[in-house]
């Protein structure tokens, strides 16, 4: 177990880090038990399933060996534990439409998994649902290079994709911490938000089509690859964002913007929450078409991220810090608009301090700061996870009364996030899996959320976490249109049963 785990930290980007402090995925308690969550009325893989799937995968492509399913059973943040004996690797489409097609049939539920990195519990079984694993759909179907569009299998690592269309000038619309091991399939499936939304837009945006096959095995092609395409209800849509409750997203085609010729980083420092909203506001009106992403970090984020990742603070202490970044065609362009933007904040005293890194070492440097807060966290203990978006006017203040609540049960409360999307998250580190930690904090964070006009899950979906809490942010009327249209596309309930959906 302990060597699958090492290498799923590697892919994440966790080279340098130790591993001592990360827990053994058998420590990790079963969902089922932790939980208290009753099985569905769904068969039991037999002999018999096992010899159909060998059939139509051949035996490399059906895992059973319990070592070897172990990872998949788990989350990246190692909260859920399922209980599944198989894992499937299906190459093409026609092998994923044999495999559900027998599953409706027996009645078997299964889980799809991509790169296994979502934060919600929705890619791993909940008891002994297969495992269907995108891993070898990774496949470049085709790249118009003057439009600039992708289409793909949906196992594409984002990384390996982004390097890829490098080589052309090209780029992925979409860029996380993530990226070395999240697949294109499970970030459609999430709609990934991450860190340049702010400039390119959600996925809903960019993705064109996608392909998808239906828990009875229909392929359903919605693979378009034209901007414009107003035909009838844009079906597509609802597997962006649809956490694998509706259809196995198989391939996709995705728009890929021009590779910017000059990124520039500025990281900053500022005395409290106000400061760093007018650094969001400033950038906005003096960088205006050069921006490309505004993300902040309190000083708790920069403590776990020094002393895990061993990244030294680039500037002097502060209580907050902001990550403003600009990319464009234009080097000496936007480093004279960065440069003005940098001198008026300082003279208006918006920020105490900051460094601004033009070469890429320097940026990649800068934006680890930021990037690496998860994986800082997670060593340092049992992570509760919220990623909520809320108006900014009240947006920090959540951050303060959830650390005041918890502060005698919790090893530390931080906030982060996509400050230019209006998207918090907000981390609590707790020594254990703690039932009286996580009262304390939930239902009260999504009741404050909502009575705030906020999302409870602003990009890392519901998934398993939060099914039930879906009426804090959807209305009962649409909650009951969602689950008509579960019931259409899986009759069922084969596909990722106990997600999402309450
Ligand atoms: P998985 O975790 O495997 O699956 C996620 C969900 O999608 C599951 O419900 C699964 O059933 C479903 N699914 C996967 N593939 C398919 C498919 N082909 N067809 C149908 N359903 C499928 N998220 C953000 O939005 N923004 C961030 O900035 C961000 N940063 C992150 C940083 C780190 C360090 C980590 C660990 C995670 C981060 N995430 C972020 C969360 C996560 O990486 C994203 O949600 C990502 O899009 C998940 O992709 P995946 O391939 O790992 O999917
Ligand atoms: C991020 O923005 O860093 C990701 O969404 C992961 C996280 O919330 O920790
Ligand atoms: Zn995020």
């Amino acid at each position: 177990m302990l060597r699958s785990l090492a290498q799923s930290l590697r892919c994440a980007g966790w080279r340098q880090l130790s591993l001592s402090h990360v827990r053994r995925v058998s420590e990790v308690p079963l969902t089922a038990e932790h939980y208290n969550v009753t099985r569905g009325d769904y068969a039991k893989v037999s002999e018999l399933d096992l010899q159909e799937f060998t059939s139509i995968l051949g035996s490399e492509g059906v895992i059973t060996d319990p070592h070897d399913v172990g990872p998949y059973n788990v989350d990246w943040l190692r909260i859920v534990r399922g209980q599944s004996s198989v894992v499937l690797r299906p190459r093409t489409t026609g092998q994923v439409s044999k495999i559900l097609s027998h599953c409706n049939q027996r009645r078997l539920a299964v889980v799809p998994q991509g790169g296994n990195t979502g934060l919600v519990g929705g890619s791993n079984p909940v008891f002994d649902e297969i495992v269907l694993s995108t891993s070898l759909m990774n496949q470049v179907i085709s790249l118009d290079e003057t439009a600039g569009i992708l289409v793909c299998q949906s196992g594409c690592v984002l990384e390996q994709l982004d390097g890829m269309l490098a080589e052309k000038g090209l780029m992925m619309p979409l860029d996380l911490g993530a990226k070395g091991s999240c697949q294109i399939g499970g970030n459609v499936s999430t709609n990934a938000g991450g860190l340049r939304l702010l400039r390119y837009g959600s996925l809903r945006g960019n993705v064109l089509g996608v392909e998808a096959v239906l828990a009875d095995g229909t392929v359903m092609d919605c693979l378009s690859t034209m901007r414009k395409d107003n035909t009838g209800y844009d079906l597509k849509q609802l597997f962006v964002g649809g956490e694998g409750t509706l259809g196995v997203i198989t391939a996709l085609s995705i728009l890929t913007p021009p590779k910017p010729r000059s990124v520039n980083v500025a990281y900053m420092g500022c005395n409290d929450f106000e400061q760093v909203k007018r650094v969001y506001t400033t950038a906005k009106r003096m960088l205006g078409e050069v921006l490309s992403a505004v993300e902040f970090l309190d000083s708790h984020c920069q403590r776990v991220v020094e002393q895990y990742c061993h990244l030294p603070n680039p500037i002097s202490p502060s209580p907050f810090y902001a990550l403003v970044e600009t990319s464009g065609s234009n080097d000496e362009h936007d480093k004279e608009k960065l440069n003005s933007f940098l001198e008026y904040i300082m003279d208006e005293g918006i920020i105490q301090d900051g460094t601004v890194a033009t070469d890429l070492t320097k940026v990649k440097g800068l934006w680890e700061q930021r990037e690496r807060i998860a994986e800082a966290l997670l060593l340092d203990g049992v992570v509760y996870k919220y990623d909520v978006s809320l108006p900014l006017s009240v947006y920090y203040n959540l951050v303060e009364i959830i650390r005041e609540r918890v502060k005698d049960v919790a090893r530390c409360t931080v906030g982060y996030g996509h400050v230019g999307d209006g998207n918090l998250h907000l981390n609590v580190v707790g020594d254990t899996h703690s039932t009286d930690l996580l009262n304390l904090i939930e239902p009260f964070l999504f009741d404050w959320t909502a009575s705030h006009k906020g999302s409870i899950s602003a990009e890392h979906g519901l998934g398993f976490k939060k099914a039930q809490y879906i009426y804090h942010s959807k209305s009962s009327i649409a909650v009951d249109f969602m689950k008509n249209i579960k019931k259409l596309f899986d009759s069922n309930n084969i596909l990722n049963p106990y997600k999402t959906l309450p």
